[in-house]
């Protein structure tokens, strides 16, 4: 019927009409304090909570029954935080609490709630609240004419959202993702409200169906529960980078990635053999295409019994990893939720036996069809069915197995909801409630089971979960892969907006399948997807059953060519990418990130979809159209350099890029330093040991600062400070010019033994460089120490071995 004009027949709106028996929150009646950071208004209608969790974060929960319940669903981490000084003024009119960067103010006439800075500039501002009788709840607030949106997770569409309107209802979605869609298999319900450069954020901790509305009215946008509660935290900037550390404060942060997770992986909807993997292997490493990881989809599996291995198309799969792991390959297996209902798998015996699965309240299982047919689902709401999930994992982790793909966790059910029955009840440790309530959560603890086991199972090694479902804080568990995309150059450039998003959303490891899941991709395609994903942190080629293939070499030599240099390039940046995850495990900031969020200021950029950051200083320019050999690149303030040949721009402004089908346009910011590393196949193979520091010139007066993290990229070693951080400052003036470095700590014994600093683009000819031998540009490279100066590209290069004491390099004019 969705598909017929029925979809558009006349009641269908007229039904949508509010019913008169809304109602608001009312008139206030009391104040109080409840304990030292929260607070209590009693209103009319309803009653609310005030807790501060920080001076820049007020959590704000309405009840409408006598409850006072401020339990938090498992989306918020346990809050070490508290604000440093509160201070509440009451009057007859108002009641206004003050923390030491911003104040709620309330109106008790007919109850609105305000968040303001500490001189009256509202930021925040809700002006209604209302509600009908099955408890459907809206929020009414503020939009300014200049307002813009971001966050909100995985949704289509470009980068700003003002005009749109998302649903969050985790859904497995084939049809193809277009602009239109509001729900897909994450729930990030996460809101950045962009004014003028001062940024807030809104987060509805409600993982039941919420609708975040900036379309409907022309100066509100309005957030909706269907069920549950109205319990939602005001985040305080100004800048978006604060929002964004302070979301991921609350919500938490992902650990540092093992390195092998963050290589190239390859997949494919299914390689259906033993043989076939293992070929798939060996062309990897005949090629030269660097690769850390093989997928197995459904088809490894016994009839698609999770935990199971087919014998015939897998008759050894120890052997298996065992082989593929001495070419440096690694295994992720596909891990679905739903059970196989066979009275004799062990795995269903378990469940029943055990009363982990899924129920209605009368008792009844859940049951429904997926790929093994009819299936009953583990309740992860219970602490217990968590642990017994992840305890399973022994079948892959016994194997070598590190790492583990979660996938059809919305859940997905081949059923005309396409998930599990609302009315099911989620045991939920005690605190029961409906899947209606709770469907948002099904993914992401189903991802915490799965990383809790591998983490206990893998005796110190980082395990790596890649989710499709998922709510806030899934990024403590699981990168996210943005499901089922297709073939089509528009779903490649939609990937960017996307993933923008769900970075600023706190989840920084994501990526979409590249050339494409459904669908068939093209030589041209492929080319340009690969190239721009190399950028994106999580970098997987998938595609599905009876797709053309897509592995590199699928388009003739040409074209494996080109995607052969690109996957390199992204293990000559692994120093770089890896930098940028330690960075977003400390901060919370994107690997990938907007413009925005490094030139808040510049209305250029406010929803700039077809191009990013990589980190905040290398920008990313894709060609997402097909024949097409030049683009318009959008160069932020400062300058830059191409990053292929050299050339310098001022930013400010477009510019026109070359880019024949070798060459996605990447420009570079001057004054900063890029680290590169030898070419690996894999990312734990050994480099040449040298750390190759690429400074970009400013050409003038400069200085240059690089924070450098190191560890072994494979344990949680560095939890015990196996790890260095390294602090590089380099000044150049107009004839002298100096390099420093210092370790802040140092506890790990790094395999880069030498350094080769590269000042590109040098502000004057060196004659000297303290304590080094001047050797020619042809010598530099065989050499342990030394330094040289190429006229011809007017750079200097300085190459030594780092001293655990720190030091400095004096170079003279
Ligand atoms: C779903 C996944 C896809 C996978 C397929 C078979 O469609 O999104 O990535 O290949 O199921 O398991």
């Amino acid at each position: 019927m969705e598909d017929s004009s029925a979809a558009i027949h006349p009641d269908k709106t007229q039904m949508a009409t509010v019913g008169a028996n809304m109602r608001n929150i009312g008139k206030v009646s009391s104040f109080s304090k409840v304990s030292d950071y929260v607070y209590r208004v009693d209103a009319q209608n309803a009653n609310i909570a005030l807790s501060f969790v920080s001076d820049d974060i007020v959590r704000i929960k309405i009840f409408f029954t006598s409850e006072f319940d401020l339990k938090t669903t498992a989306g918020v981490l346990p809050q070490r935080t508290a604000p440093t000084q509160l201070n509440v003024n009451e009057t007859e009119e108002s009641i206004i609490i003050r923390t030491a960067t911003m104040q709620v103010v309330m109106a008790k006439e007919n109850f609105t709630l305000e968040v303001q800075d500490l001189e009256g500039g509202k930021f925040y501002s809700q002006n209604n609240v209302i509600w009908d009788n099955r408890g459907a709840v809206t929020a009414f607030n503020s939009m300014d004419s200049e307002a813009h949106f971001y966050g909100l997770g995985e949704k289509t569409s470009f980068l700003d959202k003002r005009g749109e309107r998302y649903e969050m209802w985790n859904s497995d979605i084939f049809a193809p993702h277009v602009p239109e869609i509001e729900a897909l298999y994450e729930s990030i319900p996460f809101l950045l409200h962009y004014n003028r450069g001062n940024v807030y954020g809104l987060f509805l901790d409600n993982p039941g169906k919420t609708t975040f509305d900036m379309r409907t009215h022309a100066d509100m946008y309005t957030v909706k529960a269907d069920t549950g509660s109205m319990d939602y935290y005001i985040i305080n900037g100004p800048q978006l980078k604060d929002v964004v550390k302070r979301y991921t404060d609350l919500t938490g942060r992902m650990s540092i990635p093992p390195k092998w997770s963050i290589g190239y992986h390859q997949s494919r909807y299914s390689y259906m053999s033993q043989e076939e993997v293992m070929d798939l292997a060996r062309t990897f490493r005949e090629k030269n295409i660097p690769c850390d990881v093989i997928y197995l989809d459904i088809h490894y599996m016994d009839e698609y019994r999770v935990f199971t291995f087919d014998k015939t198309r897998f008759p050894n799969p120890q052997q298996m990893m065992k082989d593929l792991r001495e070419m440096g390959i690694r295994i992720v297996p596909i891990v679905d939720p739903g059970v196989k209902q066979d009275p004799r798998y062990p795995i269903y015996q378990e469940g029943i036996a055990n009363d982990y699965f899924c129920k209605k309240i009368e008792g009844d299982l859940f049951i429904g069809p997926v790929w093994p047919g009819q299936s009953a689902f583990p309740d992860f709401t219970e602490d217990e069915v968590g642990r017994w999930w992840a305890d399973k994992h022994r079948f892959y982790t016994d194997m070598g197995i590190q790492g583990v793909w979660n996938d059809m966790n919305e859940p997905a059910v081949f059923v005309e909801s396409k998930t599990m029955d609302l009315d099911v009840v989620h045991r939920n440790n005690g605190d029961m409630k409906t899947h209606e309530e709770l469907h948002n959560l099904y993914g992401m603890l189903m991802s915490k089971a799965t990383y809790e086991g591998l983490r206990e199972q893998l005796a110190g090694d980082r395990p790596f979960v890649l989710t499709r479902a998922g709510y806030s804080g899934v990024q403590r568990y699981a990168a996210v892969w943005t499901g089922d995309n297709r073939s089509f150059w528009e779903h490649m450039a939609m990937a960017m907006p996307m993933c923008l998003n769900l970075g600023l959303s706190g989840i920084p490891f994501t990526g979409p399948d590249i050339g494409g899941f459904a669908h068939h991709t093209t030589a041209d395609l492929l080319t340009r997807w690969t190239q721009m994903g190399v950028f994106f942190p999580y970098c997987r080629n998938h595609s599905v059953l009876d797709s053309v293939r897509q592995e590199p070499w699928s388009f003739g030599p040409e074209v494996e060519t080109v995607l052969r240099e690109y996957i390199g390039l992204r293990y000559k940046l692994m120093p770089l990418l890896y930098n940028l995850f330690y960075e977003a495990s400390q901060t919370g900031m994107p690997v990938m990130r907007p413009l925005l969020l490094e030139y808040p200021h510049d209305k250029n950029v406010f929803n700039l979809s077809d191009q990013f950051l990589f980190g905040s200083d290398m920008l990313i320019a894709p060609i997402i159209r097909p024949d097409t050999d030049h683009r318009s690149v959008y160069l932020p303030e400062g300058v830059w350099y191409d990053y292929w040949t050299g050339e310098k721009f001022t930013g400010g402004k477009h510019i026109l890029a070359y880019a024949p089908m070798h060459v996605m346009p990447i420009y570079v910011k001057a004054g900063s330093v890029i680290p590169e590393q030898s070419l690996q196949q894999y990312a734990d193979q050994p480099t040449d040991g040298v750390l190759r520091l690429n400074v970009y010139g400013v050409g003038a007066e400069a200085s240059y600062r690089h924070e450098l993290y190191e560890d072994d990229g494979r344990t949680f070693a560095y939890e015990q400070g196996a790890y260095n951080l390294v602090r590089l400052n380099m000044e150049e003036g107009a004839a002298e010019a100096a390099i420093s470095y210092e370790y802040a700590h140092k506890g790990y014994e790094s395999e880069h033994r030498t350094w080769l600093v590269r000042f590109k683009f040098a502000a004057f000819q060196p004659t000297a460089v303290e304590g080094l031998e001047q050797l020619s540009v042809s010598q530099i490279g065989a050499a342990d120490a030394g330094w040289a100066f190429d006229e011809a590209a007017g750079e200097l290069l300085v190459k030594f071995a780092p001293n655990a004491a720190g030091g400095t390099l004096r170079i003279r004019g």
